[in-house]
């Protein structure tokens, strides 16, 4: 398959990794590129620059495929050493930047000094096109379904796809509940050059977390997911558990009144111990839909040559039979 999204990037396949904390780690990535797609790592799981500088190292040694870094802007209350992460992903000679939460305007002069094709995303037709104003080379567009923080407007990628071809002119690719060749058939259709998934690669042999994340998702359904945070306007689609039902309990009893503090210690911190330890129930994990649709754990070599040549079989057969 050629797309846009293929030239952009120099990858066989129009399929990405988006960036997750702790699974972000070289040995994803590089699962990813070496099948044909673009994997990324994800800068802020690394404690400082100079660890991603090291992981950035660790992935051109599992690889010679492009691969990108995933540049989290999320509300922190102490903003991480941003600019010092561009520079050691300069410095390791990535090419590909995802950058997701706030807007990277800031920061684009620093990333495009440096040769790097930044790839934005967010969840609106707005966000999309302050992207492509501010010279993002492509955008993910992140439905409501998707795993992780879909955003405030809850428009899924049914409408939100179609909407964002109307209005945008650079490459966009379909993220949020993207796991089979159907879907991937689906995102082209809508306008999409490529797809974007999370969730789905977690479920992977190379995806470094512990096995009872990987069983959780095979066991999961698409009603296994729940919306938290909402209130504090940072909404976040997660894996249904324990801790997070004690979430809900916390938004529905404090109302209008809840802060982060209220729920600080079942979000913050619980990554390393869900993806590394296997503790599955000690706090919110983001988690899409898709869970539903995740019934086996391949390599991600498999799981892309199964979807890419499922795809061209539908568009082939089923599609092309309705002409
Ligand atoms: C466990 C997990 C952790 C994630 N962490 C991040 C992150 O740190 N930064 C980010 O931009 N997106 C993060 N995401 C979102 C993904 O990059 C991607 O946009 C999303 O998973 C797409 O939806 P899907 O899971 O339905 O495929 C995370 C997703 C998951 C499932």
């Amino acid at each position: 398959m050629k797309t846009r999204i293929t030239e952009l990037f120099d990858i066989e396949h129009p399929i990405i990794q988006g960036g997750m904390h702790y699974v972000g780690f070289a040995e994803m990535a590089a699962g990813v590129s070496n099948a044909g797609g673009l994997g990324m790592i994800t800068a802020l799981t690394m404690p400082t620059p100079d660890d991603l500088a090291k992981e950035i190292a660790r992935c051109h040694e599992m690889t010679d495929k492009p691969f990108g870094v995933n540049l989290t802007f999320l509300p922190a209350f102490k903003a991480p050493p941003y600019a010092e992460y561009i520079e050691a992903i300069a410095k390791g000679g990535v090419k590909i930047v995802e950058t997701a939460g706030r807007s990277p305007e800031a920061y684009m002069p620093a990333l495009k000094d440096a040769g790097i094709k930044v790839i934005h995303k967010c969840t609106s037709v707005r966000h999309s096109l302050k992207a492509q104003k501010i010279g993002c080379d492509a955008v993910s567009v992140d439905g409501f379904e998707c795993g992780g923080h879909p955003g405030e407007d809850d428009i899924p990628n049914m409408v939100l796809l179609p909407r964002a071809a109307e209005e945008l002119s650079i490459p966009f690719v379909a993220s949020g509940g993207i796991g089979n060749a159907q879907q991937l058939v689906a995102a082209l259709a809508l306008g999409a050059d490529g797809i974007n998934m999370g969730t789905r690669f977690i479920a992977t042999k190379e995806a470094p977390v512990h096995q009872n994340v990987k069983d959780a998702l095979i066991a999961a359904s698409e009603l296994d997911t729940r919306l938290i945070m909402r209130p504090l306007r940072n909404t976040e689609r997660v894996m249904m558990n324990p801790a997070v039902e004690k979430i809900i309990e916390i938004e529905k009893e404090k109302g209008a009144d809840i802060g982060i503090e209220d729920v600080m210690e079942l979000v913050a911190g619980v990554y390393p111990k869900v993806m590394t330890e296997g503790e599955m129930d000690v706090g919110a994990w983001s988690c899409g839909m898709v869970a539903g649709l995740i019934n086996d754990i391949p390599t991600c070599k498999e799981l892309l040559t199964r979807m890419v040549n499922d795809a061209e079989d539908i568009i082939r057969g089923r599609l092309a039979g309705f002409i």
